[in-house]
């Protein structure tokens, strides 16, 4: 996918400004991922990265030691070569991002850094922060004339899910930065798109023969997608308080995986193709006709309300729905996409169930591609146990990313800063998607505002709430 381009964009003299750079994310996702990018020799060899603060620029000391202790915490070591490196390359700024005044600063900034190198960089400007403030900072962009590409040098602004809450407010953020920046400058974060075995889909799906002559309703019978999470919100009050779980990661995540396994074959392996077909199925998906509550369930921890200080709360920290693709090739097929926190274990993956056409009943053959952890396929099969009966029993075949191939799978925030620089689309959601996936879900979320839902209690540790239990089995049988 557009890897060829890499290794040339990647010469390319590039401005990183990062918002929100005291944030979780930036500490916990980007400023790591710039450190092994830049340890396996992957960064521009001019590359600036202007982190913006909002308070005293020593935050810049408590970024760098964050990196060590998740390079400690992953390699167990943390070579201080590359880190001093990558303390040299970052110029902190203490800005207040909704000020407009702070944004011509910040131009004479970015103004010095092309003329120190002599050169005209590309400019990234890379939003990690809160979605409230999504509008301010790209209008303040756009006022400084920060969003205009001279001479053919790149501005990209790259945003952080989610990408409204809504479809209304959604259409709304969409509309408001196409004031400011074209689509092609406009990058929208889905990391999940970015993970190494969720790029692996298309090239499992269309490269291998014997995949793709099942891969159908008269081959498959039910497919569940699932990021079921061992950890609850981790602190993070306001930031889930504002969301919940379908909106967090079912609407956005799951919805872009339950595309990829089920799109058209594109007619290349590029962005734009890519995008069609994709673009093309989440078109087609569409919620069963049933009573709600027999394909949608949303739930909340115990102890929930406590930790967020709200008694009150609505907000679930489970949800699952059962959807279907309107089309000839999959009509019939539930597809069930589940996520949660504070559940009995960590599991992201795509589980795909054959379909038993001749009613052997002998055991269901199921492919299941493991997201994380241990990443790999796996493919459950029938086999006869050793001996001198005829006992059956199921067995797996494996494929496992770590066995297989050499070397680490880069990391899918290093993939994320790779493509920003690269210039490469084809993992970044596209407006489209981005509505059509609110659109399928509207009906369930415009239910559950306004009848007020409770969501259904379970205890943390647990395989989450009844209901989604139900809706989970009523597939299986
Ligand atoms: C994020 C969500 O997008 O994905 C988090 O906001 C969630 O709530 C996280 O924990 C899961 O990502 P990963 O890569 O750990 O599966």
């Amino acid at each position: 996918m557009g890897s060829n381009s890499h290794l040339q964009t990647l010469s390319n003299p590039t401005t990183l400004v990062i918002f929100g750079a005291s944030g979780n994310l930036a500490q916990i996702k980007l400023f790591p991922a710039l450190y092994e990018l830049l340890a396996y020799g992957h960064l521009p060899e001019r590359l600036s990265i202007v982190a913006i603060f909002r308070q005293s620029s020593a935050a810049l000391d408590t970024v760098m030691s964050q990196v060590e202790v998740t390079m400690l915490r992953q390699h167990r070591e943390c070579d201080p070569v590359i880190l001093a490196r990558l303390k040299s390359l970052i110029r902190p700024i203490i800005m207040d991002s909704t000020n407009q005044e702070d944004y011509y600063r910040l131009r004479d900034v970015l103004d010095g850094i092309d003329h120190e190198f002599n050169v005209a960089h590309q400019r990234i400007f890379y939003l990690a922060i809160p979605p409230s403030i999504f509008k301010p900072v790209i209008a303040c962009l756009g006022a400084a004339e920060l969003n205009k590409e001279y001479d053919g040098v790149a501005r990209r602004i790259f945003i952080e899910k989610p990408f409204g809450s809504d479809l209304a407010s959604a259409r709304d953020l969409i509309d408001s930065i196409k004031t400011h920046f074209e689509e092609h400058q406009i990058y929208r974060i889905d990391h999940y798109l970015a993970k190494e075995t969720v790029q692996n889909i298309l090239t499992f799906r269309f490269q291998n023969p014997l995949i793709r002559s099942i891969w159908n309703r008269d081959g498959i019978d039910y497919i569940h997608i699932r990021a079921l999470e061992k950890i609850d919100i981790e602190g993070r009050s306001d930031f889930y308080e504002s969301l919940g779980a379908l909106r967090d990661l079912l609407q956005s995540h799951l919805l872009q995986l339950m595309a990829l396994i089920m799109m058209d074959a594109p007619t290349a392996m590029e962005s734009h193709a890519i995008h069609e077909q994709k673009n093309a199925l989440l078109g087609a998906i569409k919620l069963p006709t049933e009573p709600i509550d027999e394909f949608a369930n949303r739930g909340q921890y115990e102890g929930y309300r406590e930790e967020v200080n709200n008694p009150e709360s609505q907000v679930e920290t489970y949800a699952i729905v059962k959807l279907g693709v309107d089309l000839p090739e999959w009509h019939g097929v539930p597809v069930v996409l589940e996520t949660g926190k504070a559940l009995d274990h960590k599991d992201t993956s795509i589980e795909v169930v054959f379909r038993d056409r001749h009613n052997i009943d002998s055991g269901r053959n199921t492919l299941t591609i493991h997201v994380q952890p241990d990443e790999g396929i796996e493919l459950q099969l029938t086999a006869k146990s050793p001996g001198f009966g005829y006992e059956t029993r199921p067995v797996s075949m494996n494929f496992s990313y770590n066995t297989a191939f050499e070397g680490k799978n880069p990391e899918a925030y290093e993939r994320v800063l790779f493509d920003a620089i690269a210039g490469d689309q084809t993992l970044f959601s596209t407006s489209a998607e981005v509505l059509a996936c609110w659109e399928i879900l509207e009906p369930v979320i415009q239910t559950w505002r306004n009848h007020n839902s409770i969501p259904e209690s379970y205890a943390k540790g647990s395989e989450g709430p009844v209901g989604g239990i139900g809706i989970r089995k009523s597939v299986t049988t």
